[in-house]
C-alpha cells in the first residue's frame, strides 16, 4: 500500500471512570472539611491570626463554570473530608499501571472503531497533563500492553497535550516516518487537583481518550481528513503547578499548595479568551475557510463561559449546542482530553463535507486548533 502522506482521524477512544461526583456531593464533603479546620482553629480565628476558612456552594460552581457533575477514579477518597485526594494503592512493576491501564481501554476502543490491529500501529504517544512516573514512558508501557511495534514516547503540554500530540502525529505522517499513529491522553486529574481549594476544588474530572491517526491511504472510509493544525504557547504563570523531580530538594516546600494546580482564574479567563478566538480565525483564513462556515466547534472543556466567548466571535452569533456541544456540564474539565471528549461524542451525526475544529487551550498557556471535514 502506498503511502499518502496525508494525516486524517481514523476513530477516537473514551474510558469513562463509572464514577461520578455531584456538585452537591462535593460542595457537602469541602463544606465538612471547613467546618472541621474553622473548629480546630477556633481559638486563633477568634483572635483574628488565621482567617477562617469560607464554603462552597453549589449554586456558585454551576453559574460559574457551568460544571455539575464529575467522573473521579476513586470517589469515596476525594469526598472523605479526612483525605481529600484520590487513594490508588501502588502496583507491582510487573502489574499495569493505572494511567497505562485507562489509556489502553480508550486505544483499545479507537483501534477497534478503525478496525485497526496494533499490529499495523506504528507509534503510541502518551499526551497528558501529568505522568504518573518519570520513566520508563508511559506511552511505552501502553504500546507494549497494546502488543504495537514501533516506538513511544510521552508529552506533556498542560490542557493541549492531546492537539499538540495530533499535530506531532500527523507530522509523522506528513514526513512518511509514521503510517498509524495512536494519541493517547490518560487524564487523572484527580491527582493534581487541591480538593480542599475553595477556588479550584469543583474543576477537574477523570477520564482517557485516544484518537488514531493515520495516513489516508491506511485508514478507514469513514474518517476524518486533518486540513490543518496549529500549535501556540505564549509563557504565563497563571495556570501553574510545580511539582517536580527537584522537589526533595528542596524539603521546605513539600506538600505546599504550589505543589497541585493552581490558577488565576479570571485572568485566564481574560487571556485566552482573544488569543484562542484570534487564533482560530487566523488558522482558518490561512486555510481558506470561512469560519462562520464552520459546522462544529468542539471546544477545551474549562469553563461554559468561556468556550460560548469564542464561539461567539468564531462563528458570528451565539452558538447552539449543536453548534458547539458541551461535556464539562458531565465531565468537568479533563484537561487535554476535554475537546476529544466532545468530538468522539458529537461528531457521529456529521456528513460528508461537514468541517469542524477540535481546539485545546490552557496552561503554558499553550492552545491548538485542528480543522477536519468529514470524508466521503
Ligand atoms: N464557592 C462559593 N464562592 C466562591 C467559590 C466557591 N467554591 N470560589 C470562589 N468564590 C467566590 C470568590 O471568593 C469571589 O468572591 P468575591 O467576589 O466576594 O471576592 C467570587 O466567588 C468570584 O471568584 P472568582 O475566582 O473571581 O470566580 P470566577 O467567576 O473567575 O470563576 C473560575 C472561577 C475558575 C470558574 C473561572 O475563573 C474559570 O473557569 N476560569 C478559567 C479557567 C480555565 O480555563 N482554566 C484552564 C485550566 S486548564
Amino acid at each position: 500500500m502506498d503511502a499518502t502522506h496525508r494525516p486524517v482521524i481514523s476513530a477516537t477512544g473514551l474510558y469513562t471512570p463509572p464514577e461520578t461526583v455531584t456538585n452537591a456531593e462535593l460542595v457537602d464533603s469541602f463544606n465538612e472539611y471547613v467546618r472541621r479546620h474553622n473548629a480546630e482553629h477556633a481559638d486563633a480565628i477568634a483572635a483574628g491570626n488565621r482567617p477562617a476558612l469560607e464554603p462552597s456552594s453549589v449554586e456558585f460552581i454551576e453559574k460559574a463554570s457551568g460544571i455539575k457533575s464529575r467522573h473521579v477514579v476513586d470517589k469515596a477518597s476525594v469526598l472523605d473530608p479526612g483525605t481529600m485526594c484520590p487513594r490508588i494503592p501502588e502496583r507491582a512493576n510487573d502489574e499495569l499501571s493505572i494511567m497505562a491501564e485507562v489509556g489502553v481501554t480508550a486505544a483499545r476502543q479507537a483501534l477497534e472503531r478503525a478496525g485497526r490491529a496494533p499490529g499495523q500501529v506504528d507509534a503510541v504517544l502518551c499526551a497528558a497533563s501529568n505522568m504518573q512516573r518519570a520513566y520508563p514512558a508511559m506511552a511505552i508501557e501502553i504500546q507494549h500492553a497494546l502488543g504495537i511495534d514501533g516506538f513511544g514516547f510521552d508529552m506533556n503540554v498542560a490542557c493541549s497535550s492531546a492537539t499538540f500530540g495530533i499535530q506531532t502525529a500527523a507530522d509523522y505522517i506528513r514526513a512518511g516516518n509514521a503510517r498509524s499513529v495512536l494519541v493517547v491522553s490518560p487524564e487523572i486529574t484527580s491527582g493534581h487537583l487541591n480538593w480542599r481549594d475553595r477556588d479550584s476544588h469543583f474543576i477537574f474530572g477523570d477520564v482517557a481518550t485516544a484518537v488514531l491517526v493515520e495516513d489516508a491511504e491506511l485508514a478507514p472510509a469513514d474518517h476524518w481528513d486533518i486540513l490543518g493544525t496549529k500549535l501556540k504557547t505564549v509563557f504565563s504563570n497563571n495556570i501553574r503547578n510545580n511539582f517536580g523531580f527537584l522537589n526533595r530538594a528542596a524539603p521546605e516546600g513539600a506538600g505546599q499548595p504550589d505543589k497541585l494546580f493552581v490558577q488565576e482564574g479570571r485572568k485566564v479567563f481574560k487571556e485566552v479568551v482573544p488569543m484562542v478566538a484570534a487564533m482560530i480565525v487566523e488558522e482558518a483564513d490561512r486555510l481558506g475557510i470561512d469560519p462562520r462556515s464552520l459546522r462544529r466547534l468542539w471546544l477545551h472543556q474549562a469553563n461554559a463561559g468561556m468556550n460560548r466567548l469564542i464561539a461567539q466571535k468564531v462563528l458570528g452569533h451565539e452558538a447552539s449546542e449543536d453548534e458547539s456541544p458541551t461535556v464539562l456540564d458531565t465531565y468537568a474539565n479533563t484537561s487535554s482530553a476535554g475537546s476529544i471528549i466532545a468530538f468522539h461524542q458529537h461528531s457521529g451525526d456529521l456528513v460528508a463535507g461537514d468541517t469542524g475544529i477540535i481546539c485545546s487551550f490552557g496552561a503554558g498557556y499553550s492552545a491548538g486548533t485542528v480543522f477536519v471535514r468529514k470524508a466521503g
